[in-house]
Formats: C-alpha cells, structure tokens, sequence
C-alpha cells in the first residue's frame, strides 16, 4: 500500500466504526440479499474484463488492470464456483451462462496431477454446479478429478504431496491441502472408490500430527523425507516467518478440520477444529472489525496489510463448525462469523458498485513475502464470501 492509501484506508475503517456503516445495522436477511443482488450485477462487469480463455485473479488497484490466469492456475474453480452461488440465489440466466461457459473452460483440468490443488478447482466449482443442478455428467468429471488427485497421495509419507520436488523443498505438504480433502470425501461417500476417503483420512491424521504447535497455530508447509516420511523441515512460504501464524493458512486449517468432522464424525477433528477457532478468535492481534492481518504475527501492525480472503474464509468455516456444537460456544463462532460478514459487507472492504473490474471485495492478500498481491481484491476472497452468505442464509436465518 502507497502511504496516501494506508491512511485512506485507516481513516475509512475508523469512520465506519465510529459511525458504524450500513452493514453494521442491517438485518441479515436483507445484508445477504443485497450481498447476492450487487455480486449477480458486479460479477456481469467482472465477466466482460476477461479474455475467453482466463479466469480473473486479482485486480492491480494502481493501473486497474485485472489479471487474468489460465486454467490450470490454483484460482482457477473458484470464478466459477463462484457463479454458480450467485445463479443459486438469483436465478439470473447470464450468470448461469457464463458459468456454464467457465465450466466448459476448466473440464480439462480433471486430468491434471502437476499439484495438490485439484479440490480448489474443481469441487469448488462442479461441485457447486452437481449440487445445484444433479447433472451426471458433472458428477462424473469429479470422480475423474479425485482419481486424478490421488495419484499424489504418497504412502512413505502418509499424505497428499502439494508440491512438486524443487530446489526449496524435497516433498513438501502445506496447510492448504487440508481443502483438497473434501472432494475426495465426497467422491467416496457417493458410491465412488473407498480409497479416496481412506487417503483423506490418513492426511488429515499426519497434518494433525505435524503441522500444528500446542496452541493449535499451524505451520505452512513441512517438508518431508519421500524416502521414510520423517520431518526434514517445519518452514513457511508465504506467512512472516516459520514460526509465525501465517493467516490464511489458519483459515484453510480451520475450514479443513471442520469438514474432515462433517465427514467423518471423528471427534478428535472437531477438537482440533474448536482449538483453532479459539486460537483464531482470541489472538490478540485479530483486529477489531475481524478482518486478519495478513499473518497473525505480521510486522507493522496495525500498519500491516489485511486479508479480507483470510476473513472470508474463516466466517465461512466458521459458520460450520457452529452446526457442530451448542450453547456459548454455537453463539461465539456464529456471532463473529457475522462480525466479519457484517465488515466484509460494509464501505471498507466491499466494492463499489461497477468498481474494481467486478471483483466483489478489496483488501486480500496472497503472498506478501513473495510480494505478491498485497492489498487486491482476489478471486478466492470472493468465493467464500458468497459461500458463507449462503451458509448463514441456510443454517442460522
Ligand atoms: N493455497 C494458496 C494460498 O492460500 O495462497
């Protein structure tokens, strides 16, 4: 952020809560409807920024270029899948051409095995589209995609190899991978091959033995020896530093753990689900509006760029894990769900109408050390903001 757009920033977000914006007073009901209504319009612009063949990225908020990626990009379900949330509640049919025609656009990817991220990429998208549509045909696609994914579960390390061997890493498991592990889930549970659920489970039950530190922070990636499946190395790629809580990286721990729950109904996952969410919700460092920072121990705090992705996807799981439970602990997790939904909503992180290429919220970031989208609307804060809207709509209106 240049310094003129720090303090814009500081100043706006301390006028809405002085003030308290719109999204602070609205019902839910009406916040989640006008959320569905502006994201149908936004995403119509968001469509005409794109060549045929990309799905948008990020948007660069200095030249207002969006950058587009191609369909084997990580990112690249979640334009889509984002689509089809809108065309579920707003049954526009121009949304739900161009979600066909992304679908169409990303099929091929059911044959990639380059990395782990085979969930993101297509759970999140002909997921949403089976779900909503029953179309076999798509069904069948991710039965493709899981026996594609699996291919990268590794039995000397007992999980799913994220990346690639390279001059940094000899086989390295990251957080994130946590996600991959609901399509597998689903795949199994119907009628597919057991074997993709049993491969979840097995993941799920390393990263718990590896990644996490006793307060339930997690580290980004850990390396391990393909040989023996011991630890070479716990490390970071993109948080502040290996010892730190790299934020999204929490997100992506919370809403894993939380799902292997749901699936599995194993209470040791719901534990650690709950550990997280308390670590989360009772660091010092989560700002007043919810919203992360981009790492829980980021420098030049409360100077240090956000994530609103991080805290979209942290309601979202959220918002689950409070099916989960009762009581205080229900009412906690719903209520700062909101909290973040409610920020997320108002004038510092949502778009104006017609503004930033069509992306729906500003401020997420992707990989500050690599200097890479600092400060962006990215697609995937997006996603879990329309998935959690939903999420809330269905479970708690
Ligand atoms: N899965 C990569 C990221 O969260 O940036």
């Amino acid at each position: 952020m240049t310094k003129i757009t720090k303090l814009s920033f500081i100043l706006i977000a301390t006028l809405s809560f002085g003030f308290r914006s719109f999204a602070q007073n609205q019902g839910m009901e009406e916040l989640i409807q006008a959320n569905f209504d502006f994201a149908k319009e936004q995403y119509k612009v968001l469509a005409k920024n794109i060549p045929a063949d990309k799905l948008p990225q990020n948007l660069d908020p200095k030249t207002g270029k969006i950058d587009a990626r191609d369909i084997q990009w990580w990112c690249s379900g979640f334009y889509p899948g984002s689509l089809w949330l809108i065309y579920e509640q707003t049954k526009d049919e121009t949304i739900l051409r161009e979600a066909l025609r992304t679908l169409k656009l990303i099929e091929p990817n059911k044959t990639f095995t380059g990395n782990h991220d085979l969930g993101f990429m297509m759970f999140c998208s002909f997921g949403n589209a089976y779900r909503i549509t029953g179309e076999q045909a798509y069904k069948d696609i991710l039965y493709q995609s899981a026996s594609s994914l699996a291919t990268r579960y590794k039995p000397e390390i007992k999980a799913i190899q994220s990346w690639n061997k390279n001059k940094f890493w000899e086989c390295p498991v990251i957080i994130d991978n946590m996600m991959n592990l609901e399509m597998l889930n689903w795949v199994s549970d119907q009628g597919g091959d057991k074997r993709y659920k049993e491969i979840a489970i097995t993941h799920a039950n390393t990263t718990l033995k590896n990644h996490f530190r006793p307060d339930f922070s997690s580290f980004h990636v850990i390396d391990y020896n393909p040989e023996n499946g011991s630890v070479r190395r716990k490390a970071t790629w993109q948080g502040a530093a290996n010892s730190s809580a790299w934020a999204r990286g929490q997100g992506w721990a919370l809403y894993g753990y939380t799902l292997m729950y749901r699936d599995t109904k194993n209470k040791t996952y719901l534990k650690q689900a709950e550990g997280i969410a308390d670590f989360i919700l009772n660091h010092p460092n989560l700002p007043e509006d919810k919203i992360p920072y981009w790492d829980f121990d980021a420098p030049f705090m409360p100077y240090a760029e956000r994530d609103a992705s991080a805290g979209a996807l942290i309601a979202s799981a959220l918002l689950e894990l409070g099916q989960f439970v009762e009581g205080n602990k229900k009412q906690l997790y719903v209520k700062n769900a909101e909290q973040m939904l409610r920020s997320l909503a108002g004038d510092v992180y949502r778009s104006k109408p017609g503004e930033n290429g069509g992306f729906l919220l500003q401020h997420s970031t992707g990989a500050f050390p690599l200097n890479s989208e600092i400060d962006r609307p990215i697609i995937y804060a997006d996603y879990y903001f329309l998935e959690a809207l939903k999420r809330y709509k269905d479970w708690y209106l």
